[in-house]
């Protein structure tokens, strides 16, 4: 019977390309999320039975519990960006993390691997990093040997970067951003992957790594970055921390009126994150201690964001018939 690795959060952005290598390298994949009839998607990265996505709240001892039994490997790979309702910080990338552990040490699983991100300080007056610190002291309590992987922001075909911004850029002459000076090190989705793959079959010694790629850019680079692969010209405006603070406040108070169906496209807790670059630290254990290769952005940011530029995929045909006039 081949090995079997349970990965909570599964269908999710990063989740589903832990899922698919973890396939390829011939693993059973149980893939616990709270809507499995909406990763079904999952199945087609293995052969029949290969890769089942189950039900599961990581809220709830019980079917945390269930989805793991029998696994040779547990990936943590949840996480939101809501400080309200019922899936929030402190429910998912705190309590959360900290329960996967504590029932994976019951269970006796060998190797559990927690995705957090960097910035990831259980005293940090962002609650999206303090929650991270929380959930990896939380998954070391129990699990000592626990590999906890720490990415920069994440990029790739899903992304919720880059596809964000290009979509805001076909709508509006102008982004306004806060922290345009902010650096960071996008890292390929795929890379991860294959980070959470190397210690999932015990290739990795146990520890925290902080996942960046190869190059350190600041936000407004990366717009420009992102404008350039969509060929479309658009004005950046820095928008100052107090003013950017102010109108997430009114956007924090939208989705917290309307019960979470307003998402705030910018929060007070992102504004707060936005103060810090988000960078691998100097001395941290990275990709080249997991034996892998940094993919870099201009290698992939055209394979996906193309559909942004004007005749989407026939932008190039266009511009080559246009020499075609005589
Ligand atoms: N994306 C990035 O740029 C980035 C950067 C640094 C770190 N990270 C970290 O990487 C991890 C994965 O991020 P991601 O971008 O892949 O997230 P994502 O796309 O939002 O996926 C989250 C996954 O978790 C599942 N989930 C959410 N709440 C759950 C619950 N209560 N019980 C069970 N399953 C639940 C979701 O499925 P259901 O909705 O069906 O439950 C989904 O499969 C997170 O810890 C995140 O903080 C991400």
């Amino acid at each position: 019977m081949s090995q079997l690795v349970t990965i909570y959060g599964g269908s999710g952005f990063i989740g589903r390309y832990i899922a698919h290598r973890m396939a390829r390298a011939g693993w059973r994949v149980r893939v616990a999320v709270r809507r499995p009839n909406q990763a079904l998607f999952v199945r087609t990265y293995g052969t029949v039975g290969q890769v089942e996505p189950v039900l599961c709240n990581i809220r709830d001892d019980i079917s945390v519990a269930e989805a793991m039994r029998g696994a040779d490997a547990v990936v943590y790979s949840v996480g939101t960006f809501d400080k309200f309702g019922k899936n929030n910080f402190d429910a998912v990338q705190h309590e959360g993390a900290e329960r996967v552990a504590r029932i994976a040490a019951e269970q006796q699983v060998a190797t559990l691997v927690h995705i957090s991100a960097i910035g990831a300080d259980s005293a940090s007056d962002v609650l999206y990093s303090r929650s991270k610190g929380q959930g990896e002291e939380g998954v070391l309590k129990h699990c000592p040997k626990a590999v906890i992987l720490r990415p920069s922001v994440v990029f790739g075909p899903e992304d919720d970067f880059f596809n964000r911004f290009a979509g805001m850029a076909v709508m509006s002459p102008v982004l306004p951003i806060p922290g345009a000076d902010t650096r960071f090190q996008p890292v390929f989705v795929d890379d991860v992957a294959a980070a959470a793959e190397r210690a999932v079959r015990g290739k990795a010694a146990a520890g925290t790594y902080e996942l960046g790629g190869p190059e350190i850019m600041t936000f407004r680079e990366l717009l420009e970055m992102m404008l350039e692969v969509i060929q479309r010209r658009r004005l950046i405006i820095g928008l100052p921390f107090g003013l950017a603070k102010f109108f997430a406040w009114w956007f924090d108070l939208w989705q917290r009126l309307s019960g979470g169906l307003i998402k705030a496209p910018l929060t007070v807790d992102q504004v707060k994150s936005l103060k810090h670059d988000n960078v691998v630290s100097p001395g941290a254990k990275g990709f080249a201690d997991l034996g892998l290769d940094e993919t870099a952005m201009a290698a992939v940011l055209p394979s996906y964001l193309y559909r942004f530029r004007e005749s989407g995929q026939y932008a190039a045909i266009k511009a080559s018939a246009k020499n075609l006039k005589p």
